[in-house]
């Protein structure tokens, strides 16, 4: 949920007060905390200290609108202090705590203060909006110092409360979909889409891009906030309030990607909700990696991290795996050439014709160009006269099984094409 929160200095726009000048101050007033916990550890106070430009393509902006997302209320708390802290002191040099007095606020909507001599694109009394990086000092303060590459022009149709319900949680929603999912306007028009906790911050976002771009949307929300969803244009509703959501939704159509906002268990059953071996995702928002640093520190929290992320991608491939027309080869013994073909005769052919690839036959192998393919690809090229019959990916050793079929494949070759 997005809370904005309006400065009193919004007045001072309108007259002639407003001062680009902040040369004179030392001192303004700020939300901070001195230490993590809950809302006891917030403190207003009219002597924070004044953000310093100390990179030339920094600027200072005015803040007019602030915004608080969960993550504020989560780092309040103590979330991402060592993964934050690695990100403002990356040596190690500075003393523990050194991050107090802390600004939280992750939004801002205001206008430029003063630009460092490399400012290119603006100037003093810009108006301008942000999404703040979580190791950065936040908005919920009189002013706040961003990079150039940090800010933006404000559009002119948005007030500045208006302005700063948006950056962060729809950046956030613009990378699932886009960046991670690899959606956009120009392949959405058939896919069908699910998001797990559609009418929150990120879902309200991720909807309405969803929609714009022709997609077929189905959430998960509160009955609540039914209505609400329908109005952003959502196709399909499951009430999550009213039992788990697993039975109704896998009575539905298979999705090509699923945005998940909720976490907990969905990992266990979303995967099998999609479309199996078409590429189609699974995108979290609900990732360990923060957690688990600063709980077991960065090393141990990163392989933490990996392990977690590789058992759950595991876990959608195994399900993948079982749901699709492929099936997971156990090999009992030695890969020897014999084991290999009889998975590609039982498990790979099978795939091939479920799948309806146009292809009649295509073998792509992940190996080094050395082995000993070309006499059979030319071989097998002479012969039938197409260059298809076999391609090539050079460099993995992953599968070097693949090189006793191809001995196999040129001897059995050799001899038929004499
Ligand atoms: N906001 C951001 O900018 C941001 C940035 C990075 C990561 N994230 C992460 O993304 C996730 C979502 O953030 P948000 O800002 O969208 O949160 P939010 O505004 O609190 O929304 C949460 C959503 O989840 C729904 N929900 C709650 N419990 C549910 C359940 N058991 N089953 C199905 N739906 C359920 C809520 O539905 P009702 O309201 O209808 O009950 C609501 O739609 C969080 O994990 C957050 O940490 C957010």
């Amino acid at each position: 949920l997005l809370i904005c929160l309006r400065w009193d200095i919004i007045k001072l726009l309108h007259g002639t007060q407003f001062s680009t000048s902040s040369r004179c101050m030392t001192v303004m007033p700020a939300w901070v905390i001195d230490k993590y916990g809950s809302n006891d550890v917030l403190r207003f106070t009219k002597n924070a200290s004044f953000p310093v430009i100390d990179y030339p393509n920094e600027v200072i902006v005015k803040v007019f609108a602030a915004g608080l997302n969960p993550i504020d209320v989560s780092m309040r708390g103590g979330y991402g202090a060592a993964t934050m802290s690695m990100k403002r002191d990356p040596l190690n040099i500075k003393q523990s705590g050194n991050e107090f007095p802390l600004i939280l606020g992750r939004d801002v909507s205001g206008v430029i203060m003063e630009c460092g001599l490399d400012v290119k694109y603006f100037r003093e009394r810009d108006e301008v909006w942000a999404a703040i990086p979580p190791w950065k000092q936040g908005s919920l303060a009189e002013f706040v110092v961003l990079s150039g590459n940090e800010i933006s022009h404000k559009p002119k149709s948005l007030s500045h409360t208006e302005a700063a319900a948006i950056p962060y949680v729809a950046t956030t929603a613009w990378s699932a979909l886009v960046n991670t999912g690899g959606l956009s306007k120009d392949n959405c028009a058939k896919k069908r889409i699910l998001i797990l906790g559609g009418s929150g911050g990120v879902g309200t976002f991720a909807i309405q891009m969803l929609k714009a771009w022709g997609a077929h949307v189905t959430v998960t929300c509160s009955q609540n906030a039914e209505q609400f969803a329908r109005e952003l244009g959502v196709d399909h509703v499951v009430d999550y309030t009213a039992g788990p959501v697993e039975e109704p939704l896998s009575a539905l159509e298979k999705f090509d990607l699923i945005l998940d906002n909720v976490g907990g268990d969905t990992e266990g059953w979303a995967p099998s909700l999609l479309k199996p071996w078409t590429g189609a995702k699974f995108v979290t928002l609900v990732t360990p990696f923060i957690e688990n640093t600063d709980r077991l520190g960065i090393a141990d929290g990163m392989m933490k991290t990996a392990t977690t992320v590789a058992t759950r991608a595991l876990k959608v491939i195994m399900a993948e795996q079982h749901r699709g027309p492929g099936q997971l080869a156990v090999i009992d013994g030695t890969m020897i050439s014999a084991v290999y073909q009889k998975i590609l005769k039982e498990n790979v052919r099978p795939s091939v014709r479920d799948l309806k690839l146009k292809r009649t036959w295509v073998l792509q192998q992940d190996n080094d160009p050395k082995y000993t393919r070309r006499s059979t690809s030319e071989c097998l090229r002479k012969k039938t006269k197409q260059n298809e019959g076999l391609e090539c990916r050079s460099q993995s050793p992953d599968l070097s099984p693949i090189e006793m079929l191809w001995r196999d494949l040129n001897k059995a070759q050799t001899l038929q094409c004499g």
